[in-house]
């Protein structure tokens, strides 16, 4: 059925990597976990405009998800996502098991501050730690030349470029523009858990992100209408609405050059994250 490449292990992904690399091919990588959307296939033309070959990661990291999250039940359809991956320019596909990544005896963790701290880290304490680990063990078994990350993940990516920049990896970050549904709403694999209510409740998001960047009022008082905003349009829980400094992800102070909107705010169980540049 397909002409991509399936690699399960390092090994053969490494012996593909280096038959191209032996060709003086770039290589790049697109690291996912997999139920791809029309995001991901953005990244994957995206990041084939910088490399001549695309290598696309199907790996649901355990790592970066505690014991109470959605590990056991995160959308996992990797006949869907190869059929998805068959006509654009991927090249090769690396789906190692849990076991292949995380052998018995594994025992190497990766702390970070700066970017990581705050946000998302105060809902979610392990989650960085787990994908800077990931992250760092995928760039290094594929020798990758560039990879690209979603700007979903904001605070994912300024982590991710902020690892590569403080070890030397000798690899570019590209980042990839969010892909919207037509009314706005920032593609998630994990829109699929919403119900139709929800899903309605859910365009709104992007509307109150984007007062919030274009807020003339005071940070604090911005931050507090879209709260006030988001549960009044319906969703059960704000983890955060805030505007941030874009390159450091701390409070703007007088040293900020550009700033992030960023709202994290739940449906239920469901967390929907978003965010764009702010004036
Ligand atoms: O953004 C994701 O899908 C994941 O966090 C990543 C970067 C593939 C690491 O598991």
């Amino acid at each position: 059925m397909s002409a991509l490449g399936i690699h399960r292990t390092l090994e053969d992904m490494r012996a593909q990597v280096a038959a191209w690399k032996a060709q003086g091919l770039r290589v790049g990588l697109v690291p996912t976990m997999g139920a791809l959307h029309a995001g991901h296939l953005s990244l994957v033309e995206a990041i084939a405009q910088n490399a001549d070959k695309v290598i696309v990661s199907i790996f649901v990291n355990p790592t970066q998800f505690a014991a109470d999250e959605d590990l056991d039940i995160y959308p996992r359809q990797e006949a869907d996502d190869l059929a998805a991956l068959q006509n654009t320019q991927t090249d090769a596909v690396f789906a190692p098991s849990a076991a292949h990544m995380y052998p018995e005896g594994f025992a190497t963790t990766i702390a970070m501050d700066g970017p990581a701290l705050g946000l998302e880290s105060d809902e979610r304490p392990h989650f960085f730690g787990g994908v800077a680990l990931i992250v760092l063990k995928l760039l290094i078994q594929t020798q990758t030349d560039v990879a690209i990350f979603g700007e979903k993940d904001y605070q994912q990516l300024r982590v991710i470029q902020t690892m590569v920049a403080d070890l030397n990896l000798p690899v570019e970050i590209m980042a990839g523009a969010i892909m919207r549904e037509a009314d706005g709403l920032a593609m998630s694999s994990r829109n699929v858990y919403l119900s139709a209510e929800q899903r309605k409740i859910a365009a709104q998001l992007p509307v109150i992100l984007k007062q919030l960047a274009h807020s003339p009022a005071p940070i604090a008082v911005a931050e507090a209408e879209a709260k006030k905003a988001l549960l009044a349009a319906g969703f059960t829980k704000v983890d955060y609405a805030c505007i941030r400094d874009a390159e450091t992800l701390a409070v703007p102070d007088a040293n900020t050059v550009s700033r992030r909107a960023l709202i994290v705010a739940r449906l239920g169980k469901t967390r929907l994250l978003d965010n764009c540049p702010a004036v």
